[in-house]
């Protein structure tokens, strides 16, 4: 199948590349010029594992890339992957509408399938299907919202969950979209448009509701004496109602208390279905709290920091991206407590394996040499490199505050080390 792909970001170039490798002649359409001059030299603009794999293969083979809207009509189906920001007024859709008035501009009657992979508030492609597809009877719009998570993305796009097909359409307008996923083995929804935006947005604010869920907890566990959380969340975990076997982490992963979650989805996703509910004038207390908890944890993370350090050492901050195995840092929560530690006249480094900058403070690459200089330590992101920090032999006493919950207690024995776990009496 002739594909297009716009928008050559985490969503577009990793669905680009899955279905290039799927015996699909993909044309990925990226506008920004930078983005566009790395991809044409055979470079990825970010670091995601296994990407680059596919990548170097299909290359120029069956995966194309192009800053230009020209060949539209030679195309079967196009996944529209670009930014839904948002902003004070709620999600941006700036970006969505600005590329279909572009295939719109060089589209030439013939059927054609154009597929909303970002994630767009309820009401959003009804509204689209209105604007711009009625007098187009030979076009067909579909929300086929994307559940693939950074650092593991190719192996979700790969091997998803659930594939969604959201249409107010006839069905048998999905028959080439249903074709091209057939190779994916999960089970498939066929929704209403509204129905399909709904299921990206409940399943957002479900993982991100966990995690200030624990959180929440993990900051009453912090004032009292004698917590460890972890042993807490033990005892939730063995409900059999959760059903979690122990070798599935599933929830897991969510229920564990830390710094609060960030990164280019969960924050504004969140923050868009409030503004949703908002418009609709429908009670959104509870989501509206999801949003509080998660800020407050960078408050809360800074009263462990002061208790703790004291100004005339460097703290070593271990993590910059928002979440392991990616170099993305929108929202990282590293970024909120580096900019408060400076404010407070604190010292520090930040080490990441992959980031090189976030904001306006440079990073350092992940050196088990050079991390022995260092009494401080801030674990912000679980990077399986800082995972032996246990196995250093410090010179002198150290301390480390685990803010994702990362580092396994019994591993520090060692008197050098005293290990502080957010959620485990940190602040009693
Ligand atoms: N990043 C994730 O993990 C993830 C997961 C699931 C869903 N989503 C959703 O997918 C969408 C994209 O997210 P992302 O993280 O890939 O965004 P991104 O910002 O990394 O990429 C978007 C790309 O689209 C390009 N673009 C913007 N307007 C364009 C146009 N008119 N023509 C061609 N290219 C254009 C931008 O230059 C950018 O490279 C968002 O709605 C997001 O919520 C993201």
């Amino acid at each position: 199948m002739k594909i297009g792909v716009i928008g050559a970001g985490f969503v577009g170039l990793v669905t680009a590349a899955c279905l290039a490798n799927n015996k699909n002649k993909v044309k990925c359409i990226e506008i920004e010029k930078n983005k566009i001059k790395l991809l044409k030299d055979k470079k990825l603009p970010f670091y995601e594992p296994g990407l680059k794999k596919l990548f170097d293969k299909k290359f120029n083979k069956t995966l194309f890339f192009t800053d230009n809207y020209d060949d539209v009509n030679n195309l079967d189906l196009i996944f529209i992957t670009v930014g839904t920001p948002y902003n004070t007024k709620g999600v941006n859709l700036k970006y969505i509408e600005n590329s279909i008035k572009d295939i719109l501009k060089n589209y030439e009657d013939k059927k054609l399938l154009i597929i909303i992979k970002s994630t767009v508030p309820p009401g959003t492609t009804a509204y689209l299907r209105k604007k711009f597809f009625l007098q187009h009877k030979n076009l067909t719009l579909i929300n086929n919202p994307e559940f693939l998570r950074e650092g593991s993305a190719v192996d979700d796009f790969l091997k998803p969950d659930r594939i969604i097909f959201g249409t107010n359409q006839k069905k048998e307008n999905l028959k080439q979209v249903i074709r091209l996923y057939k190779p994916f083995k999960c089970r498939r929804f066929v929704l209403s448009y509204e129905e399909s935006e709904i299921a990206k947005y409940y399943s957002n604010s479900f993982f991100a509701s966990l995690i200030s869920f624990s959180n929440q907890f993990a900051y009453l566990s912090d004032s009292l004496p004698n917590c460890n959380f972890k042993k807490i969340n033990e005892t939730l975990m063995s409900d059999r109602r959760l059903n979690i076997k122990s070798s599935v982490p599933a929830l897991k992963n969510y229920l564990v208390p830390g710094i609060g979650f960030g990164g280019s989805c969960f924050p504004k996703d969140v923050l868009g279905i409030k503004k949703t509910l908002d418009n609709k004038k429908i009670h959104n207390s509870l989501i509206k709290s999801i949003l509080k908890v998660n800020s407050e944890a960078i408050n809360h993370g800074l009263k462990i920091i002061k208790r703790n350090f004291d100004k005339r050492k460097i703290i070593c901050i271990l993590g910059a991206s928002f979440k392991e195995n990616s170099d993305d840092t929108r929202k990282s929560r590293t970024i909120s407590i580096a900019s408060k530690l400076k404010q407070l006249n604190f010292k520090f480094d930040i080490i990441d394996p992959e980031v090189k900058k976030i904001g306006s403070f440079k990073c350092q690459p992940f050196n088990k040499k050079s991390i022995k200089r260092y009494e401080y330590f801030i674990l912000m992101t679980k990077w399986q490199e800082f995972s032996g920090l246990y196995k250093i032999s410090f010179a002198s006493n150290v301390k480390i505050i685990d803010f994702r919950n990362f580092f396994e207690v019994d591993k520090f024995k060692s008197n050098k080390i005293k290990l502080i776990s957010l959620g485990s009496s940190a602040l009693s």
